[in-house]
């Protein structure tokens, strides 16, 4: 077997110290980040059963899993590059880069399924980049990931509609939720208490699009 690198060791045993990462094997909820997403739904009350959601960043499956225990009636439109280990009748799982064509391509083919009048009633972002150790490359990849989850709000997010966006405390951070603010009733920054206290992980819980426009099929 070969040798694990002294940091891979210690994120393994960070893992097997850390309480909501014992938790998530125990209950056989996939991932530590089930709980992020349940805190924040407990505290906002995002996922109703109705709701149709695009969820970016999905795999291994953490908040797919929660979402298929709310959303009994919507759709839960799963994208991830990397393969998803949870299914169920009302996941649409979708393989791919976000920010790709093929990513949007088959976005648009689930929702064209709907007959309803809008899109979608919540974008969903765990997105994460690879990390380099170069603070500020990834922070600059952070951002960007960012920037497409809000870019996918203003193409399929429905009026009255929530986005929930990863973000990196740091440069920039600032000035993305002052960007995006605007376009919201509500907006706050939250750290969950299952994210990791030393990380710089936060959470943009937005709610209440202010969209101006329906969707004329041209431009979705
Ligand atoms: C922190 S993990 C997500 C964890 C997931 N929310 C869960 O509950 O299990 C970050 C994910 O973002 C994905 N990712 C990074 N860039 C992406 C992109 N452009 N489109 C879709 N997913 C992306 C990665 O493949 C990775 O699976």
């Amino acid at each position: 077997m070969p040798k694990r690198s002294q940091s891979s060791q210690r994120w393994l045993a960070r893992q097997k110290r850390d309480g909501f990462t014992k938790a998530a094997r125990r209950e056989g909820r996939v991932s530590r980040a089930y709980f992020k997403l349940a805190q924040m739904d407990e505290r906002f009350s995002l996922v109703q059963a109705h709701h149709w959601v695009l969820e970016l960043g999905a795999a291994p499956g953490g908040w797919t899993l929660y979402l298929t225990e709310r959303v009994t009636q919507g759709r839960i439109i799963a994208v991830d590059p990397s393969p998803l280990s949870v299914s169920g009748s009302r996941v649409a799982p979708i393989t791919a880069r976000f920010g790709e064509a093929t990513a949007n391509r088959r976005i648009e083919a689930v929702l064209a399924e709907s007959s309803r009048a809008s899109a979608v009633d919540l974008v969903l972002s765990d997105m994460a980049p690879n990390i380099s150790g170069v603070r500020a490359t990834d922070q600059a990849a952070a951002l960007a990931l960012a920037d497409l989850a809000a870019a996918a709000a203003a193409k399929w997010l429905a009026a009255g509609g929530g986005l929930v966006v990863k973000l990196m405390q740091g440069d920039g951070c600032d000035a993305w939720v002052q960007s995006a603010r605007p376009d919201f009733d509500q907006f706050t920054l939250v750290k969950p208490a299952a994210s990791r206290a030393g990380s710089r992980e936060a959470y943009a819980v937005a709610l209440g699009y202010r969209r101006s426009n329906s969707w004329p099929e041209a431009d979705r």
